[in-house]
């Protein structure tokens, strides 16, 4: 079935593509009143057990969505699909293909949950408390997520390949009382120890831990004897969870989102931006870890009454097809994944996307990084066959829920382009004085109020920065962007000093914290360089006191952050670019690297250091 078809240089739904649209044919329309259309979203999409009457209200950076109103996340997402109980929930396929995949159904699903609800219970856990879950995206995990729904615990989940040392000041923050882990997982075929991770990372700390033995996952809660823990009515703007994402500081910041904002448009979005159905599949392909895992992975899917794939491995293990496979086997009908992966696959495509019935296919989705014109075309060709809609989402921690992105129903789907607006949300262009600015300027990505319900409402004990994300009535993205003449928008990258490694979330600040940690190191910047798989790989540029080895830069960064966070290159320097006040000029180092010639360097107050680094990057 052909859900798309060309129209100039951009591609449209068809009229089957139309026709099968969950987001009626006006949803732009219903939503000129963002207001109305969310208190009305809300109503039909969502069960409260108490019903809101006070839609949105506003304080300057604080806003509030379906304040009176109470529910509960995880009977949205499980108990009120249990009319459906054997549909299959959560399919869990083990990296190793010769050990077998798990099904899961919602009704599975309803039991264990309630049975791990019950245990957080004996724990000790509270409406409120936070609960740290550093593991491999297992079945477990998801059943925890949704227990600490169920009982009102807040989660804070680590990705699990972060070290001990980032664990270990996720959990200080948090005041975690509950670390839940697994002993061990698979990655590129190697069984990784998670529990050591996790024991180290938990020195000194009192904290209560629950256990899962990989070997049995699916089976930590076996009995077919349960209790019903009843769902906590939450308050709408009750915390749903913490998740830590990094920031232009060394500190990472736990995000916060609200109960009620964050169902409503979990639910919607993914309804309408990937015409996901109940019965239908979708693998999103993101670790619970990010953002993306917790919205698209877990309750995306689940509130919609849809099935889940959960993947333990790495994407091309053991070849490169293995995604298909996966496709191909559990018919998946929505596959989202990141552009790194899809660079990954692409990059071994010898003929290998030709072998595989990818009829179930309905909609594509990319995320986390822009994705450039190639990958886009061979997605959409050697996985999507041309069929397919492929729809680049833009989002972020903070926004919950997919920001700018097309509707499968309603397009358009154009290369380098994630999209407008989601219905209902409002996004600008503006420049350094907060103007507004026209079609085709570049200048800085805002969202304007009313807020989105899925924003972020907080940062987890540091009002200071979550005020740090307004300004001028609106908060900003850190983006650069801009619009063509009909409102789609096109993300040029970052403004700040974040990176996206392979889509991953990096903070400069962070990586050079931990270079600098070392005695020997007097001062360290860390930018991003183009990479043709990873998107952008750290390098460093590190002035020192005495004589030391790349391997002990490398080990610092992987102790303290995670190997993911390692510097591509490093580069020993005797100065770092700096302006007259002593700012290390990043943007220079950046120059640099791609070989471009530095022209003004009235700003700064060492120029000499450039010619320097030139001739040391010369003779690499
Ligand atoms: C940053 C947020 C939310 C999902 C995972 C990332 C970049 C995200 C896109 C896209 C261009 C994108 C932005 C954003 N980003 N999606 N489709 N096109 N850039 O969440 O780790 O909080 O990162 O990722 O720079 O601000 P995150």
């Amino acid at each position: 079935m052909k859900y798309v078809e060309k129209r100039g240089k951009e591609y449209i739904p068809s009229k089957k593509g139309k026709q099968i649209s969950l987001a009626e044919k006006n949803v732009y329309q219903q939503a000129n009143k963002p207001i109305l259309f969310w208190e009305k979203l809300a109503k039909k999409g969502i069960d409260w057990i108490k019903p809101f009457t006070k839609t949105y209200e506003q304080k300057g950076n604080s806003f509030s969505w379906f304040k009176d109103g109470q529910l509960n996340l995880c009977y949205n997402a499980v108990d009120r699909n249990l009319g459906n109980p054997d549909t299959p929930a959560i399919i869990f396929i083990p990296e190793n293909p010769k050990e077998k995949k798990q099904v899961i159904s919602y009704f599975e699903l309803y039991k264990k949950v309630n049975q791990a609800a019950a245990l957080l219970k004996k724990e000790g856990i509270q409406k409120g408390d936070v609960v740290a879950i550093y593991m491999p995206p297992i079945s477990e995990a998801l059943i925890f997520m949704l227990a600490c729904a169920r009982i009102g615990a807040i989660h804070s989940i680590v990705f699990s390949a972060f070290s001990p040392d980032a664990l270990r000041t996720r959990i200080k923050d948090g005041k975690a009382k509950l670390l839940i882990t697994s002993n061990y997982y698979y990655r590129k075929g190697i069984k990784v120890n998670l529990i050591k991770n996790a024991k180290k990372a938990c020195r000194r700390i009192k904290i209560k831990k629950i256990i899962i033995d990989r070997a049995k996952t699916g089976q930590f809660f076996k009995e077919n004897k349960f209790e019903i823990i009843k769902p906590e009515p939450m308050n709408a703007e009750d915390i749903a969870f913490i998740l830590y994402t990094s920031g232009t500081t060394g500190k990472p910041k736990g995000v916060m989102h609200a109960v009620g904002g964050y169902t409503v448009q979990a639910y919607w979005s993914c309804r309408y931006i990937f015409n996901l159905k109940r019965n239908e599949t979708m693998w999103c392909t993101a670790d619970i870890g990010w953002i993306t895992g917790h919205t698209y992975a877990c309750y995306g899917p689940l509130l919609n009454n849809a099935t889940t794939i959960l993947y333990e491995g790495f994407p091309i293990y053991p070849k490169e097809d293995r995604f298909m496979k996966i496709i191909k086997q559990n018919k998946v009908n929505v596959f989202y994944t990141a552009p790194t992966a899809l660079r990954l696959f692409a990059m071994k495509d010898q003929g290998y996307t030709k072998k595989y019935n990818l009829d179930s296919l309905k909609v594509l989705g990319t995320v986390g990084e822009p994705i450039d014109q190639a990958t886009w075309n061979w997605f959409f060709k050697k996985v999507g066959r041309s069929r397919c809609p492929l729809i680049d989402t833009y989002w972020q921690t903070e926004t919950g829920s997919a920001m700018l992105t097309s509707l499968a129903g309603h397009g358009p789907f154009i290369p380098s382009y994630a999209g407008k607006p989601f219905p209902g949300v409002t996004y600008a262009v503006i420049n350094n004085k907060s103007k507004k600015l026209k079609a085709n300027k570049e200048g800085l990505l805002v969202q304007l109020p009313p807020f989105c319900p899925s924003l972020i409402r907080g940062v987890w004990n540091d009002k200071k920065r979550y005020g740090g994300y307004f300004l001028n009535g609106t908060y900003l993205a850190g983006d650069n962007c801009f619009y063509d003449s009909k409102g789609n928008f096109r993300i040029l990258g970052r403004s700040d000093d974040i990176i996206k490694v392979a889509g991953h979330r990096m903070s400069t600040a962070e990586i050079e914290n931990a270079i600098t940690s070392l005695p020997k190191v007097v001062e360290a910047a860390i930018v991003g360089k183009p990479d043709k798989i990873r998107g952008a790989v750290p390098v460093a540029f590190i002035k020192v006191k005495r004589k030391i080895s790349k391997e002990k830069i490398l080990d610092i960064v992987s102790k303290k952050i995670g190997p993911i966070a390692k510097p591509a290159e490093i580069y020993f320097v005797n100065d770092i670019p700096k302006t007259r006040s002593g700012k290390m000029m990043r943007r220079i180092l950046k120059s640099l690297l791609q070989g471009e010639e530095i022209k003004n360097t009235t700003t700064m107050i060492n120029p000499k250091s450039i010619q320097e680094i030139q001739e040391i990057l010369k003779k690499k």
